[in-house]
């Protein structure tokens, strides 16, 4: 079975060719980073155009890469939300256009749950449950329970920023291109994760639940002076903003490690299985296997871990295994979209 998969929720165009649900034969991902580099970060409507210009040349590339044509698809899988109305549009009408056309089924696929589907797909034996998922991206930082696979149960999510726009958002102040979170931990390998004491929030009565917009508000008055706004100018001294990048990151993964592991503990879980662009951090990863667990880690791979289509293909395939049935010409996109009922 060939799934073609779309994603446009953000400011990446991808298509990817999947057989099997696994085994990966194209994977195309068109950036934008260049286009919103100079704003300091997304512009809805100028990621929506650029998705319109290059959806067909990505789809192109896409079939030639796999080395088939469009009647070889089996199936349609498209990121349904959540993301940017304008740029889930593209997407969705794209997807919705070639099963029409190809008279092949529909799948919505939700681009958060294809977040953590990707590390599934990263593994070459299957994955054990129950499992902690743990997403962790521009738009989420969220702790989910998975007695199986495709079950879900909330357990704790962040109350204001997520941990990949708290990384975005520390960059603007320190004056680093978008997206900031490649860049501060960069800046973070030469820093000392001790020399500024910052601290995440917490939430009452909701162990599980992040914060983390006291922490960004830290780091502005630790690099621009007490009360300071976004637009003032920088007063730490330079060689100082490796330490405070170092401090930061360190405030916000202990926090994400030990909600974490309590978390997997609570529930009993064997695993625990991560997605979103934030996993690409090696820091993260270092300090999850440095900490004390007993669970089996489950990270996404090179190519999986960004937005991409190949993680809306793979989870399109299984969700068209549990449910052969085509969703409707009629399918709105759901900015808002939620994965857990
Ligand atoms: O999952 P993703 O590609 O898109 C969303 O669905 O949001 O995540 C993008 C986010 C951005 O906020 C970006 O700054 C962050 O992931 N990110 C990182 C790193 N690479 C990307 N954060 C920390 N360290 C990184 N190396
Ligand atoms: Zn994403």
């Amino acid at each position: 079975m060939l799934t073609l998969g779309i994603e446009s929720t953000c400011d990446e165009t991808g298509c990817a060719i999947v057989k099997n649900g696994r085994q990966i034969l194209s994977n195309i991902v068109a950036s934008q980073i260049d286009l919103h580099m100079e704003y300091g970060g997304v512009v809805p409507e100028l990621a929506c155009r650029r998705h319109v210009d290059l959806m067909i040349p990505v789809l192109r590339e896409a079939l030639e890469e796999a080395r088939i044509s469009l009647q070889d698809i089996d199936q349609i899988a498209v990121a349904q939300g959540p993301g940017l109305v304008g740029a889930l549009l593209i997407g969705v009408n794209c997807a919705k256009t070639l099963a029409w056309l190809l008279d092949k089924p529909l799948i919505a696929v939700n681009h958060i749950e294809a977040h953590l589907y990707a590390a599934s797909m990263s593994q070459d034996i299957p994955v054990e449950f129950p499992c902690l998922g743990v997403v962790l991206s521009g738009g989420h930082t969220s702790l989910v329970y998975m007695p199986e696979e495709g079950s879900y149960e909330l357990i704790g999510q962040t109350v204001d920023d997520a941990v990949g726009e708290a990384f975005d958002k520390v960059a603007k102040i320190l004056n680093l291109p978008y997206p900031g979170g490649p860049r501060i931990e960069a800046l973070a390998k030469n820093g000392n994760p001790n020399r500024f004491a910052l601290k995440p929030g917490t939430v009452k009565n909701r162990p599980f639940d992040f914060s983390f917009s006291g922490l960004k508000t830290g780091v502005l008055y630790t690099a621009k002076g007490q009360s300071a706004k976004y637009s003032s100018v920088l007063t730490l001294p330079a060689e100082d903003i490796p330490d405070l990048a170092a401090s930061f990151q360190q405030a916000a993964f202990s926090d994400i490690v030990k909600k974490t592991l309590a978390a997997a503990k609570m529930k009993n879980c064997r695993a625990i299985l991560f997605g979103g662009g934030v996993t690409s951090n090696q820091r993260l990863r270092d300090m999850f296997n440095e900490a004390e667990s007993s669970n089996i880690y489950y990270w996404p791979k090179m190519g999986l871990i960004l937005d991409n289509a190949a993680m809306i293909a793979g989870l399109g395939y299984r969700r068209y295994l549990k449910h052969p049935h085509s969703a409707s010409l009629d399918m709105e996109v759901m900015p808002n979209m939620p994965f857990i009922k």
